[in-house]
């Protein structure tokens, strides 16, 4: 495991150089599995991963946003590795910090398989956020070093508020709620890179992250192997809460297609209990 922790570590110190001196922001004309445009970035930053994870110990397939399929690698090795290569990739032109998230499951993806999380954030700084039994941040240094900082842990209650969706489509139980919310004295945070916005409330003790079933997105947006899984594992090994709307926990769920995805609820305790309580009547 660690073996391979290291090479996501080369991965993203690589991924974050193409980044930082990056030239061309130009689209490429394909589309991902989800049907979004890719940037050559979202391509390039697959290909980085792939090429690096590839030659490491212990992968049996990867699972990409941009690949159609899973990538079988090692039919006799151990751990499948979910990744999107690029998350918020679309904030690029405008210098907002995005990431890259990789979720770690032993023999099969599947929430009850994942072994650990790990996300990369793009940061002023370059940060790294392990989780295998706790979620720890470690901070690039000078010397091209990830180290370590601090255990991350979430208060009982927060104060920041991030829900995405075009609101229009809201449903009329979430817009209530997420009203609520605010007139309890919440305060809106909401960039559009669900590593930021996650990464914000988890650094800041607390608060919620939604991105609900909507008219025109029945099923969400965010993919549930390689975005949701992870940082609903984070976010619990952190001390707080995760749901769909309806369930206990989002690691609770399975879905068929590598690309599935889910709606999605992550927050400190408080606040998930609460929206469970307001989802009750939908
Ligand atoms: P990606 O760049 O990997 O396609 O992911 C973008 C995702 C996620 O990071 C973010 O929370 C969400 O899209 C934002 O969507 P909305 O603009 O619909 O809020
Ligand atoms: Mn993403
Ligand atoms: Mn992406």
């Amino acid at each position: 495991m660690q073996e391979l922790i290291n090479d996501i570590q080369k991965a993203v110190i690589e991924i974050s150089k193409e980044l930082r001196y990056l030239k061309d922001f130009d689209y490429t004309t394909s589309q991902n599995a989800t049907g979004d445009n890719q940037l050559k970035l979202d391509v390039k930053s697959d290909e980085i991963i792939t090429r690096i994870l590839k030659q490491s110990k212990g992968v049996k397939s990867l699972i990409s946003e941009e690949k159609q399929e899973q990538l079988l690698i090692n039919e006799n090795e151990k751990y499948v590795v979910a990744y999107d290569p690029l998350d918020g990739s679309s904030l690029v032109d405008v210098n907002f910090a995005i990431g890259s998230i990789f979720a770690i499951y032993e023999q099969k993806a599947s929430a009850k398989n994942l072994k650990a999380a790990v996300y990369a954030i793009y940061g002023v700084r370059l940060e790294l956020i392990v989780c295998i039994d706790t979620p720890k941040l470690f901070r690039l240094n000078e010397n091209d070093e990830f180290a370590f900082v601090k255990d991350l842990k979430l208060n009982e209650k927060g104060k920041l508020n991030a829900s995405g969706g075009t609101q229009k489509n809201w449903s009329n139980i979430h817009r209530a709620f997420i009203k609520a919310l605010f007139d309890e004295g919440y305060r809106l945070r909401y960039s559009g890179a669900m590593v930021s916005d996650l990464h914000q409330i988890l650094l800041k003790g607390g608060g919620l992250f939604s991105y609900p079933a909507t008219t025109d997105a029945p099923n969400g947006k965010l993919r549930a192997y390689f975005e949701v899984f992870p940082f609903a594992f984070i976010f619990e090994k952190a001390g707080g809460l995760s749901t769909n709307g309806k369930n206990n926990s989002l690691l609770d769920l399975e879905f068929e297609k590598i690309h599935a995805s889910t709606p999605c609820f992550l927050g400190s305790k408080y606040e998930i209990e609460k929206l469970k309580q307001a989802y009750k009547g939908l």
